[in-house]
Protein backbone atom coordinates (compact mmCIF):
# COMPACT_ATOMS: atom_id res chain seq x y z
CA UNK A 1 0.00 0.00 0.00
CA UNK A 2 1.72 3.26 -0.84
CA UNK A 3 1.68 6.11 1.61
CA UNK A 4 -0.54 8.89 -0.31
CA UNK A 5 -3.52 6.40 0.08
CA UNK A 6 -2.64 5.32 3.51
CA UNK A 7 -2.47 9.12 4.73
CA UNK A 8 -5.52 9.51 2.64
CA UNK A 9 -7.32 6.71 4.46
CA UNK A 10 -6.60 8.10 7.70
CA UNK A 11 -7.15 11.82 7.18
CA UNK A 12 -10.97 10.62 5.26
CA UNK A 13 -12.99 10.01 8.17
CA UNK A 14 -11.80 13.05 10.37
CA UNK A 15 -12.34 15.37 7.32
CA UNK A 16 -15.85 14.00 7.17
CA UNK A 17 -16.82 14.23 10.66
CA UNK A 18 -15.17 18.01 10.53
CA UNK A 19 -17.28 18.45 7.40
CA UNK A 20 -20.33 16.51 7.82
CA UNK A 21 -19.58 15.02 4.11
CA UNK A 22 -16.90 13.22 2.45
CA UNK A 23 -13.81 15.54 1.72
CA UNK A 24 -10.69 14.49 -0.67
CA UNK A 25 -8.14 14.82 1.55
CA UNK A 26 -5.42 15.86 -1.21
CA UNK A 27 -2.59 14.36 0.40
CA UNK A 28 1.18 15.58 -1.61
CA UNK A 29 4.49 15.22 -1.37
CA UNK A 30 6.18 17.98 0.12
CA UNK A 31 9.07 19.75 0.06
CA UNK A 32 8.35 20.83 3.99
CA UNK A 33 7.42 17.73 5.35
CA UNK A 34 7.38 14.89 3.57
CA UNK A 35 3.41 14.67 2.68
CA UNK A 36 0.78 17.70 2.82
CA UNK A 37 -2.79 18.48 2.43
CA UNK A 38 -4.40 21.55 1.56
CA UNK A 39 -7.89 20.00 1.91
CA UNK A 40 -8.45 22.26 5.38
CA UNK A 41 -8.37 25.66 3.50
CA UNK A 42 -11.08 24.84 1.13
CA UNK A 43 -13.27 23.28 3.25
CA UNK A 44 -12.82 26.25 6.17
CA UNK A 45 -14.18 28.64 3.22
CA UNK A 46 -17.02 26.11 2.74
CA UNK A 47 -17.43 26.51 6.27
CA UNK A 48 -16.94 29.48 7.00
CA UNK A 49 -14.44 28.61 9.88
CA UNK A 50 -10.90 30.02 10.41
CA UNK A 51 -8.66 27.55 8.09
CA UNK A 52 -6.38 26.90 11.25
CA UNK A 53 -9.21 25.99 13.24
CA UNK A 54 -10.29 23.72 10.51
CA UNK A 55 -6.68 22.15 10.56
CA UNK A 56 -6.06 21.40 13.73
CA UNK A 57 -9.79 20.03 14.48
CA UNK A 58 -8.74 17.89 11.40
CA UNK A 59 -5.49 16.62 13.08
CA UNK A 60 -7.04 16.37 16.63
CA UNK A 61 -9.68 13.38 15.27
CA UNK A 62 -7.54 11.70 12.72
CA UNK A 63 -5.57 8.59 13.95
CA UNK A 64 -1.75 8.90 12.38
CA UNK A 65 -0.16 7.97 15.51
CA UNK A 66 1.39 4.35 14.13
CA UNK A 67 1.86 6.27 11.03
CA UNK A 68 3.39 9.78 11.44
CA UNK A 69 6.16 11.15 13.76
CA UNK A 70 5.12 14.87 13.52
CA UNK A 71 1.50 16.09 12.52
CA UNK A 72 1.01 19.86 12.83
CA UNK A 73 -0.92 22.68 11.10
CA UNK A 74 1.54 25.07 9.49
CA UNK A 75 1.02 28.57 7.33
CA UNK A 76 -2.30 29.88 6.99
CA UNK A 77 -4.03 25.79 7.29
CA UNK A 78 -1.89 23.01 5.65
CA UNK A 79 -1.26 20.01 7.73
CA UNK A 80 2.09 19.13 7.08
CA UNK A 81 2.94 14.63 7.74
CA UNK A 82 6.35 13.37 8.72
CA UNK A 83 6.16 9.63 8.05
CA UNK A 84 7.52 7.86 11.52
CA UNK A 85 11.04 6.03 10.10
CA UNK A 86 9.13 2.62 11.77
CA UNK A 87 6.36 3.08 9.31
CA UNK A 88 8.83 4.00 6.63
CA UNK A 89 10.46 1.12 7.23
CA UNK A 90 8.05 -1.60 7.93
CA UNK A 91 6.75 -0.42 3.76
CA UNK A 92 9.96 -1.11 2.97
CA UNK A 93 10.10 -4.37 4.44
CA UNK A 94 6.92 -5.24 2.59
CA UNK A 95 8.15 -4.68 -0.52
CA UNK A 96 11.34 -6.80 0.03
CA UNK A 97 9.38 -9.87 0.50
CA UNK A 98 6.71 -9.15 -1.99
CA UNK A 99 7.52 -10.53 -5.53
CA UNK A 100 5.27 -7.97 -7.09
CA UNK A 101 6.76 -4.97 -5.16
CA UNK A 102 3.90 -3.37 -4.19
CA UNK A 103 1.93 -3.35 -7.04
CA UNK A 104 -1.05 -5.58 -6.44
CA UNK A 105 -3.44 -7.61 -9.08
CA UNK A 106 -6.14 -6.13 -9.90
CA UNK A 107 -9.31 -7.24 -8.14
CA UNK A 108 -11.36 -6.17 -11.48
CA UNK A 109 -9.81 -8.28 -14.34
CA UNK A 110 -11.15 -7.05 -17.50
CA UNK A 111 -10.36 -8.16 -21.14
CA UNK A 112 -8.86 -5.85 -22.67
CA UNK A 113 -8.27 -5.48 -26.46
CA UNK A 114 -5.09 -3.08 -27.31
CA UNK A 115 -5.28 -1.99 -31.07
CA UNK A 116 -1.43 -1.10 -32.20
CA UNK A 117 1.40 -1.48 -34.39
CA UNK A 118 -1.52 -1.33 -37.45
CA UNK A 119 1.01 -0.89 -40.51
CA UNK A 120 -0.05 -1.41 -44.28
CA UNK A 121 0.77 -4.41 -46.20
CA UNK A 122 3.06 -3.95 -49.09
CA UNK A 123 3.99 -0.09 -47.29
CA UNK A 124 7.08 0.62 -45.02
CA UNK A 125 6.47 0.91 -41.76
CA UNK A 126 7.13 4.87 -41.02
CA UNK A 127 7.76 6.60 -37.36
CA UNK A 128 4.07 7.28 -37.03
CA UNK A 129 3.50 2.97 -36.46
CA UNK A 130 7.21 3.27 -34.34
CA UNK A 131 5.21 5.32 -31.94
CA UNK A 132 2.10 2.87 -31.85
CA UNK A 133 4.00 0.02 -31.64
CA UNK A 134 6.41 1.38 -28.61
CA UNK A 135 3.68 2.62 -26.31
CA UNK A 136 1.10 -0.33 -27.82
CA UNK A 137 3.10 -2.66 -26.44
CA UNK A 138 4.26 -0.97 -22.95
CA UNK A 139 0.28 -0.73 -22.37
CA UNK A 140 -0.55 -4.58 -23.23
CA UNK A 141 2.41 -5.45 -21.21
CA UNK A 142 1.71 -3.05 -17.80
CA UNK A 143 -2.15 -4.66 -17.84
CA UNK A 144 -1.19 -8.17 -18.11
CA UNK A 145 1.30 -7.63 -15.68
CA UNK A 146 -1.81 -6.16 -13.58
CA UNK A 147 -3.95 -9.02 -14.17
CA UNK A 148 -5.70 -8.15 -17.23
CA UNK A 149 -6.54 -10.53 -19.87
CA UNK A 150 -4.63 -8.63 -23.13
CA UNK A 151 -5.60 -9.39 -26.75
CA UNK A 152 -2.98 -7.70 -28.40
CA UNK A 153 -4.98 -6.79 -32.09
CA UNK A 154 -2.77 -5.76 -34.90
CA UNK A 155 -5.60 -4.34 -37.23
CA UNK A 156 -3.22 -4.36 -40.01
CA UNK A 157 -4.37 -2.51 -43.38
CA UNK A 158 -4.79 -5.24 -45.65
CA UNK A 159 -7.57 -4.58 -47.82
CA UNK A 160 -9.42 -1.98 -49.82
CA UNK A 161 -8.89 -0.53 -53.57
CA UNK A 162 -4.65 -0.22 -53.02
CA UNK A 163 -4.52 -3.72 -53.76
CA UNK A 164 -5.54 -3.84 -57.15
CA UNK A 165 -2.87 -1.91 -58.18
CA UNK A 166 -0.45 -4.13 -55.88
CA UNK A 167 -1.16 -7.53 -57.10
CA UNK A 168 -1.26 -6.11 -60.83
CA UNK A 169 2.03 -5.33 -60.13
CA UNK A 170 2.74 -8.37 -58.71
CA UNK A 171 1.44 -10.26 -61.62
CA UNK A 172 3.96 -7.73 -63.80
CA UNK A 173 6.84 -8.32 -62.18
CA UNK A 174 6.77 -12.10 -61.36
CA UNK A 175 5.76 -13.78 -57.71
CA UNK A 176 9.16 -14.77 -57.28
CA UNK A 177 10.74 -11.48 -57.65
CA UNK A 178 7.66 -9.83 -55.80
CA UNK A 179 8.34 -11.88 -52.45
CA UNK A 180 12.28 -11.48 -52.70
CA UNK A 181 11.70 -7.49 -52.97
CA UNK A 182 8.77 -8.08 -50.24
CA UNK A 183 10.91 -9.89 -47.84
CA UNK A 184 13.66 -7.93 -48.17
CA UNK A 185 11.45 -4.79 -46.40
CA UNK A 186 11.66 -3.58 -50.28
CA UNK A 187 8.15 -2.25 -49.29
CA UNK A 188 8.29 1.31 -50.58
CA UNK A 189 9.54 1.13 -53.66
CA UNK A 190 7.34 -1.67 -54.33
CA UNK A 191 4.71 0.50 -53.42
CA UNK A 192 5.90 3.27 -55.44
CA UNK A 193 6.43 1.64 -58.84
CA UNK A 194 2.81 0.17 -58.83
CA UNK A 195 1.66 3.50 -57.86
CA UNK A 196 3.78 5.34 -60.47
CA UNK A 197 2.19 2.94 -62.90
CA UNK A 198 -1.07 3.73 -61.87
CA UNK A 199 -1.07 6.97 -62.12
CA UNK A 200 0.98 7.17 -65.94
CA UNK A 201 -0.80 3.92 -67.46
CA UNK A 202 -4.62 4.08 -68.54
CA UNK A 203 -4.83 0.14 -69.15
CA UNK A 204 -2.89 -0.74 -65.94
CA UNK A 205 -5.42 1.06 -64.06
CA UNK A 206 -8.17 -0.59 -65.76
CA UNK A 207 -6.39 -3.79 -65.25
CA UNK A 208 -6.53 -2.52 -61.18
CA UNK A 209 -10.08 -1.54 -61.06
CA UNK A 210 -10.93 -5.18 -62.29
CA UNK A 211 -8.52 -7.00 -59.86
CA UNK A 212 -10.19 -5.22 -57.18
CA UNK A 213 -13.49 -6.51 -58.00
CA UNK A 214 -12.07 -9.97 -58.39
CA UNK A 215 -10.46 -9.30 -55.25
CA UNK A 216 -14.21 -8.22 -53.40
CA UNK A 217 -15.71 -10.92 -54.71
CA UNK A 218 -13.41 -13.91 -54.11
CA UNK A 219 -12.14 -14.44 -56.76
CA UNK A 220 -9.88 -17.82 -55.66
CA UNK A 221 -6.76 -17.07 -57.83
CA UNK A 222 -6.85 -13.29 -56.95
CA UNK A 223 -7.01 -14.40 -53.09
CA UNK A 224 -4.08 -16.20 -53.60
CA UNK A 225 -1.83 -13.31 -54.96
CA UNK A 226 -3.11 -11.30 -52.23
CA UNK A 227 -2.24 -13.97 -49.70
CA UNK A 228 0.89 -13.32 -50.98
CA UNK A 229 1.55 -9.74 -50.38
CA UNK A 230 -0.24 -9.93 -47.12
CA UNK A 231 2.09 -13.05 -46.16
CA UNK A 232 5.34 -11.57 -47.36
CA UNK A 233 4.65 -8.34 -46.01
CA UNK A 234 3.57 -10.15 -42.44
CA UNK A 235 7.08 -11.56 -42.49
CA UNK A 236 8.92 -8.35 -42.57
CA UNK A 237 7.01 -6.93 -40.00
CA UNK A 238 7.88 -9.86 -37.70
CA UNK A 239 11.43 -9.08 -38.12
CA UNK A 240 11.26 -5.45 -37.22
CA UNK A 241 9.40 -6.04 -34.21
CA UNK A 242 12.13 -8.91 -33.09
CA UNK A 243 14.60 -5.89 -33.31
CA UNK A 244 12.09 -3.89 -31.16
CA UNK A 245 11.58 -6.28 -28.39
CA UNK A 246 8.08 -6.23 -28.75
CA UNK A 247 5.64 -8.36 -27.68
CA UNK A 248 3.13 -8.74 -31.03
CA UNK A 249 3.74 -12.47 -32.85
CA UNK A 250 2.02 -13.50 -36.01
CA UNK A 251 -1.04 -15.09 -34.07
CA UNK A 252 -2.17 -10.94 -33.64
CA UNK A 253 -2.37 -10.24 -36.87
CA UNK A 254 -6.46 -9.29 -37.01
CA UNK A 255 -5.94 -7.32 -40.55
CA UNK A 256 -8.75 -5.39 -41.53
CA UNK A 257 -9.52 -8.41 -44.21
CA UNK A 258 -10.66 -10.66 -41.58
CA UNK A 259 -13.87 -8.32 -40.73
CA UNK A 260 -14.57 -8.21 -44.27
CA UNK A 261 -17.86 -10.43 -43.90
CA UNK A 262 -19.10 -8.55 -40.74
CA UNK A 263 -19.35 -5.65 -42.96
CA UNK A 264 -22.43 -6.58 -44.76
CA UNK A 265 -24.31 -7.15 -41.63
CA UNK A 266 -23.04 -4.53 -39.66
CA UNK A 267 -24.23 -1.52 -42.32
CA UNK A 268 -27.73 -4.13 -42.44
CA UNK A 269 -27.87 -3.69 -38.62
CA UNK A 270 -27.54 -0.05 -38.52
CA UNK A 271 -29.96 0.29 -40.99
CA UNK A 272 -32.41 -1.81 -38.92
CA UNK A 273 -32.07 0.76 -36.10
CA UNK A 274 -32.74 3.68 -38.26
CA UNK A 275 -29.31 5.19 -37.86
CA UNK A 276 -28.45 5.48 -41.69
CA UNK A 277 -29.16 8.33 -43.85
CA UNK A 278 -28.10 8.72 -47.48
CA UNK A 279 -26.02 11.24 -48.51
CA UNK A 280 -24.57 11.52 -51.95
CA UNK A 281 -25.34 8.21 -52.75
CA UNK A 282 -23.13 6.93 -49.52
CA UNK A 283 -24.51 5.24 -46.58
CA UNK A 284 -24.08 7.07 -43.89
CA UNK A 285 -23.98 7.34 -39.80
CA UNK A 286 -24.30 11.23 -38.04
CA UNK A 287 -23.30 10.21 -34.77
CA UNK A 288 -24.14 12.96 -32.27
CA UNK A 289 -21.59 15.34 -31.30
CA UNK A 290 -19.72 15.58 -34.31
CA UNK A 291 -20.02 18.88 -36.24
CA UNK A 292 -18.33 20.62 -39.00
CA UNK A 293 -16.83 24.03 -39.01
CA UNK A 294 -19.89 25.28 -40.42
CA UNK A 295 -21.93 23.92 -37.57
CA UNK A 296 -23.69 21.17 -39.68
CA UNK A 297 -23.50 17.01 -38.52
CA UNK A 298 -20.40 14.90 -39.63
CA UNK A 299 -21.11 12.00 -41.58
CA UNK A 300 -19.31 8.79 -40.80
CA UNK A 301 -19.68 6.99 -44.31
CA UNK A 302 -20.44 2.88 -44.01
CA UNK A 303 -20.99 2.15 -47.48
CA UNK A 304 -19.37 4.03 -50.30
CA UNK A 305 -21.88 5.21 -53.40
CA UNK A 306 -19.37 2.55 -55.31
CA UNK A 307 -20.84 -0.04 -52.79
CA UNK A 308 -17.79 -0.63 -51.27
CA UNK A 309 -16.86 -0.28 -47.39
CA UNK A 310 -14.60 1.79 -45.99
CA UNK A 311 -12.21 2.46 -43.00
CA UNK A 312 -14.98 3.38 -40.91
CA UNK A 313 -16.95 0.45 -41.33
CA UNK A 314 -14.78 -1.86 -40.46
CA UNK A 315 -13.70 -0.09 -37.37
CA UNK A 316 -17.60 -0.52 -36.28
CA UNK A 317 -17.53 -4.13 -37.31
CA UNK A 318 -14.01 -4.56 -35.04
CA UNK A 319 -15.68 -2.63 -32.28
CA UNK A 320 -19.16 -4.76 -32.51
CA UNK A 321 -16.79 -8.38 -32.79
CA UNK A 322 -14.16 -6.78 -29.91
CA UNK A 323 -17.49 -6.39 -27.41
CA UNK A 324 -19.65 -8.96 -28.51
CA UNK A 325 -17.22 -11.77 -29.65
CA UNK A 326 -14.41 -11.64 -27.18
CA UNK A 327 -16.36 -10.03 -24.17
CA UNK A 328 -13.82 -7.22 -23.98
CA UNK A 329 -15.11 -4.21 -21.78
CA UNK A 330 -12.13 -1.80 -22.44
CA UNK A 331 -11.09 -1.21 -26.14
CA UNK A 332 -7.87 1.03 -26.32
CA UNK A 333 -6.97 2.29 -30.15
CA UNK A 334 -3.25 3.34 -29.70
CA UNK A 335 -3.28 5.73 -32.98
CA UNK A 336 -1.82 9.27 -34.00
CA UNK A 337 -3.98 11.97 -32.81
CA UNK A 338 -4.50 12.73 -36.56
CA UNK A 339 -7.17 9.98 -36.28
CA UNK A 340 -8.72 11.69 -33.01
CA UNK A 341 -12.07 12.69 -35.09
CA UNK A 342 -12.30 8.62 -36.88
CA UNK A 343 -12.86 7.77 -33.57
CA UNK A 344 -14.54 10.13 -31.95
CA UNK A 345 -17.42 9.57 -34.60
CA UNK A 346 -16.84 5.53 -34.44
CA UNK A 347 -17.23 5.47 -30.69
CA UNK A 348 -20.24 7.48 -30.59
CA UNK A 349 -21.95 5.53 -33.87
CA UNK A 350 -20.98 2.25 -31.96
CA UNK A 351 -22.48 3.52 -28.98
CA UNK A 352 -25.94 4.34 -30.37
CA UNK A 353 -26.12 1.46 -32.13
CA UNK A 354 -25.33 -0.82 -28.92
CA UNK A 355 -22.08 -2.39 -29.28
CA UNK A 356 -20.24 -0.15 -27.17
CA UNK A 357 -22.16 -0.05 -23.73
CA UNK A 358 -21.39 0.48 -19.76
CA UNK A 359 -19.11 -1.07 -18.60
CA UNK A 360 -17.58 -1.22 -22.12
CA UNK A 361 -15.59 2.02 -23.62
CA UNK A 362 -13.19 2.35 -25.94
CA UNK A 363 -10.31 5.00 -25.60
CA UNK A 364 -8.21 6.79 -28.04
CA UNK A 365 -4.41 6.84 -26.99
CA UNK A 366 -3.79 9.15 -29.00
CA UNK A 367 0.11 10.65 -29.86
CA UNK A 368 1.53 13.45 -31.70
CA UNK A 369 4.65 13.34 -34.21
CA UNK A 370 8.57 12.51 -33.95
CA UNK A 371 9.93 15.66 -35.44
CA UNK A 372 13.59 15.92 -36.91
CA UNK A 373 15.95 18.13 -35.22
CA UNK A 374 15.19 21.48 -37.40
CA UNK A 375 11.56 21.14 -35.64
CA UNK A 376 9.34 19.82 -38.21
CA UNK A 377 8.02 16.35 -39.33
CA UNK A 378 11.02 13.98 -39.47
CA UNK A 379 12.19 13.39 -43.07
CA UNK A 380 14.91 11.74 -44.89
CA UNK A 381 17.58 13.28 -46.78
CA UNK A 382 15.26 12.75 -50.19
CA UNK A 383 12.43 14.19 -48.08
CA UNK A 384 10.31 10.94 -47.62
CA UNK A 385 9.13 9.39 -45.10
CA UNK A 386 12.05 7.94 -42.60
CA UNK A 387 12.00 4.12 -43.21
CA UNK A 388 11.87 2.80 -39.15
CA UNK A 389 14.33 0.23 -40.02
CA UNK A 390 16.98 2.53 -40.77
CA UNK A 391 16.32 4.53 -37.80
CA UNK A 392 16.64 1.57 -35.39
CA UNK A 393 19.85 0.02 -37.05
CA UNK A 394 20.95 3.65 -36.64
CA UNK A 395 20.57 3.30 -33.27
CA UNK A 396 21.73 0.27 -32.40
CA UNK A 397 25.35 0.90 -34.58
CA UNK A 398 25.37 4.15 -32.60
CA UNK A 399 24.83 2.44 -29.20
CA UNK A 400 27.24 -0.43 -30.02
CA UNK A 401 30.34 2.44 -30.98
CA UNK A 402 29.74 4.23 -28.01
CA UNK A 403 29.58 0.65 -25.92
CA UNK A 404 32.64 -0.33 -27.27
CA UNK A 405 34.25 3.04 -26.47
CA UNK A 406 33.21 3.29 -22.76
CA UNK A 407 34.12 -0.23 -22.06
CA UNK A 408 37.30 -1.61 -24.62
CA UNK A 409 37.04 -4.44 -22.76
CA UNK A 410 33.48 -5.69 -24.16
CA UNK A 411 34.17 -9.05 -26.45
CA UNK A 412 32.36 -8.40 -30.09
CA UNK A 413 29.32 -10.60 -29.07
CA UNK A 414 28.77 -8.20 -25.50
CA UNK A 415 29.33 -5.17 -27.48
CA UNK A 416 26.70 -6.18 -29.99
CA UNK A 417 24.17 -7.48 -27.34
CA UNK A 418 25.04 -4.19 -25.34
CA UNK A 419 24.46 -1.79 -28.18
CA UNK A 420 21.37 -3.19 -29.28
CA UNK A 421 19.93 -3.36 -25.93
CA UNK A 422 20.56 0.08 -25.41
CA UNK A 423 19.91 1.39 -28.96
CA UNK A 424 16.67 0.13 -28.67
CA UNK A 425 15.97 1.07 -24.95
CA UNK A 426 17.07 4.52 -25.86
CA UNK A 427 14.55 4.75 -29.00
CA UNK A 428 12.03 3.06 -26.92
CA UNK A 429 12.53 5.09 -23.71
CA UNK A 430 12.59 8.45 -25.71
CA UNK A 431 8.93 7.88 -27.28
CA UNK A 432 7.81 6.64 -23.88
CA UNK A 433 9.15 9.55 -21.54
CA UNK A 434 7.68 12.33 -23.78
CA UNK A 435 4.52 13.06 -23.02
CA UNK A 436 2.26 10.99 -26.26
CA UNK A 437 0.22 14.19 -26.41
CA UNK A 438 2.55 16.52 -28.02
CA UNK A 439 5.07 15.79 -30.75
CA UNK A 440 8.73 15.55 -29.53
CA UNK A 441 12.12 16.10 -31.47
CA UNK A 442 14.46 13.18 -32.05
CA UNK A 443 17.83 13.86 -30.76
CA UNK A 444 20.38 11.22 -30.72
CA UNK A 445 22.77 13.18 -28.32
CA UNK A 446 20.04 13.28 -25.65
CA UNK A 447 18.69 9.89 -25.92
CA UNK A 448 22.04 8.03 -25.64
CA UNK A 449 23.51 9.90 -22.81
CA UNK A 450 24.07 8.09 -20.22
CA UNK A 451 23.33 11.61 -18.00
CA UNK A 452 19.23 12.83 -17.64
CA UNK A 453 15.96 10.90 -18.19
CA UNK A 454 17.35 8.40 -20.57
CA UNK A 455 17.47 4.57 -21.65
CA UNK A 456 21.06 4.21 -20.91
CA UNK A 457 21.07 6.23 -17.57
CA UNK A 458 18.78 3.70 -15.89
CA UNK A 459 20.03 0.72 -17.33
CA UNK A 460 23.62 1.97 -16.22
CA UNK A 461 22.04 2.68 -12.73
CA UNK A 462 20.03 -1.15 -12.79
CA UNK A 463 23.60 -2.67 -14.32
CA UNK A 464 25.62 -0.52 -11.40
CA UNK A 465 23.49 -2.21 -8.77
CA UNK A 466 23.51 -5.66 -9.83
CA UNK A 467 27.85 -5.70 -9.83
CA UNK A 468 27.25 -4.56 -6.32
CA UNK A 469 26.37 -7.86 -5.49
CA UNK A 470 28.63 -9.32 -8.09
CA UNK A 471 31.74 -8.00 -6.95
CA UNK A 472 31.01 -8.88 -3.58
CA UNK A 473 29.39 -11.77 -3.98
CA UNK A 474 26.49 -11.26 -1.90
CA UNK A 475 22.73 -11.43 -1.92
CA UNK A 476 20.17 -9.27 -0.43
CA UNK A 477 18.24 -11.00 2.74
CA UNK A 478 14.80 -9.72 1.94
CA UNK A 479 13.44 -10.49 5.90
CA UNK A 480 16.45 -8.42 7.05
CA UNK A 481 15.56 -5.66 9.92
CA UNK A 482 15.31 -1.84 7.73
CA UNK A 483 16.91 1.00 9.30
CA UNK A 484 16.49 4.66 7.58
CA UNK A 485 18.52 6.83 9.47
CA UNK A 486 19.96 8.70 7.04
CA UNK A 487 17.80 10.79 5.09
CA UNK A 488 19.69 9.88 1.82
CA UNK A 489 18.04 6.16 2.83
CA UNK A 490 14.80 8.23 3.97
CA UNK A 491 14.17 9.50 0.37
CA UNK A 492 14.98 6.41 -1.55
CA UNK A 493 12.93 4.54 0.45
CA UNK A 494 9.73 7.08 -0.01
CA UNK A 495 10.62 6.33 -3.84
CA UNK A 496 10.36 2.98 -3.65
CA UNK A 497 7.26 2.80 -2.11
CA UNK A 498 5.62 4.77 -4.55
CA UNK A 499 6.22 2.26 -7.51
CA UNK A 500 2.65 1.26 -6.89
CA UNK A 501 0.81 4.09 -6.96
CA UNK A 502 2.61 5.06 -10.18
CA UNK A 503 1.93 1.98 -11.77
CA UNK A 504 -1.91 2.01 -11.08
CA UNK A 505 -2.13 5.78 -12.34
CA UNK A 506 -0.46 4.70 -15.70
CA UNK A 507 -2.53 1.93 -16.11
CA UNK A 508 -5.53 4.37 -15.96
CA UNK A 509 -4.09 7.30 -18.36
CA UNK A 510 -1.59 5.25 -20.53
CA UNK A 511 0.75 8.17 -20.11
CA UNK A 512 3.78 5.98 -19.65
CA UNK A 513 6.06 9.20 -19.21
CA UNK A 514 4.62 9.36 -15.27
CA UNK A 515 6.38 5.82 -15.09
CA UNK A 516 9.83 7.25 -16.84
CA UNK A 517 9.58 10.22 -14.81
CA UNK A 518 9.30 7.96 -11.76
CA UNK A 519 12.10 5.45 -12.55
CA UNK A 520 14.64 8.56 -13.06
CA UNK A 521 13.89 9.64 -9.60
CA UNK A 522 14.23 6.29 -8.35
CA UNK A 523 17.87 6.09 -9.96
CA UNK A 524 18.49 9.61 -8.88
CA UNK A 525 17.85 8.94 -5.39
CA UNK A 526 19.34 5.54 -5.60
CA UNK A 527 22.86 7.48 -6.73
CA UNK A 528 22.20 10.21 -3.71
CA UNK A 529 21.79 7.36 -1.74
CA UNK A 530 24.92 5.55 -2.80
CA UNK A 531 27.58 8.31 -2.73
CA UNK A 532 26.37 9.34 1.14
CA UNK A 533 25.71 5.62 2.43
CA UNK A 534 28.48 2.85 1.67
CA UNK A 535 26.84 -0.12 1.72
CA UNK A 536 29.63 -2.83 1.52
CA UNK A 537 31.80 -1.51 3.64
CA UNK A 538 28.85 -0.49 6.79
CA UNK A 539 28.48 -1.74 9.79
CA UNK A 540 25.71 -4.91 10.38
CA UNK A 541 22.99 -4.20 10.80
CA UNK A 542 23.02 -1.23 8.72
CA UNK A 543 24.89 -3.07 6.20
CA UNK A 544 22.12 -5.83 5.74
CA UNK A 545 19.55 -2.91 5.38
CA UNK A 546 20.99 -0.79 2.81
CA UNK A 547 21.94 -4.32 0.57
CA UNK A 548 18.02 -4.65 0.35
CA UNK A 549 17.43 -1.21 -0.52
CA UNK A 550 20.29 -1.68 -3.56
CA UNK A 551 18.45 -4.83 -4.24
CA UNK A 552 14.96 -3.55 -4.02
CA UNK A 553 15.87 -0.77 -5.84
CA UNK A 554 17.56 -2.88 -8.77
CA UNK A 555 14.44 -4.91 -8.95
CA UNK A 556 12.08 -2.32 -8.84
CA UNK A 557 14.39 -0.30 -12.31
CA UNK A 558 14.43 -3.78 -13.56
CA UNK A 559 10.27 -4.27 -13.41
CA UNK A 560 9.91 -1.33 -14.62
CA UNK A 561 12.10 -1.10 -17.41
CA UNK A 562 10.36 -4.58 -18.55
CA UNK A 563 6.87 -3.17 -18.52
CA UNK A 564 8.25 -1.09 -20.86
CA UNK A 565 9.68 -3.49 -23.11
CA UNK A 566 13.64 -2.51 -22.20
CA UNK A 567 16.41 -4.65 -21.70
CA UNK A 568 18.59 -4.34 -18.80
CA UNK A 569 22.04 -5.75 -19.50
CA UNK A 570 24.07 -6.76 -16.52
CA UNK A 571 26.50 -5.04 -17.45
CA UNK A 572 27.36 -2.28 -19.73
N1 LIG B 1 -3.43 1.17 -40.62
C1 LIG B 1 -3.77 2.44 -40.07
C2 LIG B 1 -2.69 3.47 -40.42
O1 LIG B 1 -1.60 3.11 -40.81
C3 LIG B 1 -3.90 2.40 -38.56
C4 LIG B 1 -5.00 1.51 -38.03
C5 LIG B 1 -5.34 1.83 -36.61
N2 LIG B 1 -6.32 0.98 -36.02
C6 LIG B 1 -7.64 1.02 -36.28
N3 LIG B 1 -8.44 0.17 -35.69
N4 LIG B 1 -8.16 1.89 -37.10
O2 LIG B 1 -2.95 4.66 -40.30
Amino acid sequence: MDLEKLLTGRLAPAFATVAGAPVDPVVRRSQRADFQSDAALALARRLGRPPRAVATEVLERADLADLCSAAEVSGPGFLNLTVADGALAGLVSALATDPRLGVPATSAPETVVVDYSAPNVAKEMHVGHLRSTVIGDAAARLLEWLGHRVLRANHLGDWGTPFGMLIEHLVDLGEAEAAQELSMGDLDSFYKAARTKFDADEAFRERSRLRVVALQGGDPATLRLWRLLVEQSERYFLTVYDLLDVTLTERDFHGESSYNDLLGPVVEELDRLGLLRQSDGAACVFPPGSVGRDGEPLPLIVRKSDGGYGYPATDLAAIRHRTGTLGATRLLYVVGLPQRRHFEMVYAAAAQAGWLAPPARAEHVGFGSILGPDGRMLRSRAGGSVKLVGLLEEAVARATALARERNPELGETEAAEVGRAVGIGAIKYADLSSDRHKDYVLDWERMLSLDGNTAPYLQYAYSRIRSIFRRAGVAARPEAAISLAEPAERALAFELVGFGAVVGEVAENLEFHHLTAYLSRLAAAFSAFYERCPVLRADEPVRESRLVLCDLTARVLGQGLHLLGIRTPERL
